[in-house]
């Protein structure tokens, strides 16, 4: 029947911002809306996969399926462990949430007050990679995916992302495009492999540019 999936196979996906407490009420965040990541969702289950979604903060809806497992993270080190375990049954990853490079270095307990004319320091500490984690730790029947989201050199970025984070696909946006990146409906993407020359696929929606996306992960891995 239509509900059973063609392949056993799970694709762990993740989608939107992740957010760092500063104290009680505030927080560090990002612009991502997780558009990008739930087009993905959809576009794999479509394709047959089972999914493991693990989303951060979103503005859209997250589909509904049987063969859709969804997970809500708050913080970056909340999304590196969800992953980690939801990958372990998984044969790929693709990382299309915006993670939270810092996050504060202590968490207030208490709503912080005003300090007065010598304005507020907070103490920021880098966060895990969740991609480079996952792409050094991969066996070698699992393939990781990543985005490389740059307002410049986007090229020489994606392909040294490609290596540091051991990714076998970086998909690449100019995020200075006029109908690229963050909250758009619309994307315009690079996929860089190792050894390959890039493919740019032409401006279309951001379930047309997912479709394509996993048809590609399909065709290669
Ligand atoms: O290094 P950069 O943040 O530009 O890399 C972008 C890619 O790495 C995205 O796929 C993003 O989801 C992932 N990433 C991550 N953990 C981080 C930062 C980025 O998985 N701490």
């Amino acid at each position: 029947t239509m509900l059973t999936p063609a392949k056993q196979e799970t694709i762990v996906i993740t989608a939107g911002g992740t957010r760092e407490a500063i104290d009680p009420v505030r927080f560090i965040g990002n612009r991502s809306t997780g558009k990008m990541g739930m087009a993905l969702a959809n576009a794999a289950l479509k394709a047959g996969y089972r999914v493991h979604l693990i989303v951060g903060q979103v503005e859209v809806a997250v589909p509904k399926s049987p063969h859709l497992i969804v997970e809500r993270v708050e913080t970056t080190r909340d999304m590196l462990t969800a992953v980690e375990r939801a990958f372990t049954t998984a044969t790929g990853l693709i990382m299309a949430a915006a993670v939270a490079d810092y996050a504060p270095a202590e968490v207030a307990t208490q709503k912080l007050k005003k300090q007065g004319d010598a304005g507020l320091t907070i103490q920021l500490q880098q966060n895990p990679d969740i991609l480079a984690t996952m792409g050094a730790n991969k066996r070698a029947d699992q393939w990781v995916v990543g985005f490389a989201a740059e307002t410049n050199d986007l090229d020489t970025y994606a392909t040294r992302k490609l290596m540091t984070k051991q990714a076998d696909l970086i998909i690449g946006n100019d995020v200075t495009q006029v109908g690229a990146g963050f909250g758009t409906d619309t994307n315009i993407v690079t996929l860089y492999q190792n050894g390959q020359a890039p493919v740019r696929l032409a401006p279309a929606t951001k379930a047309e540019v997912a479709a394509q996306i996993i048809q590609f992960i399909q065709q290669r891995f």
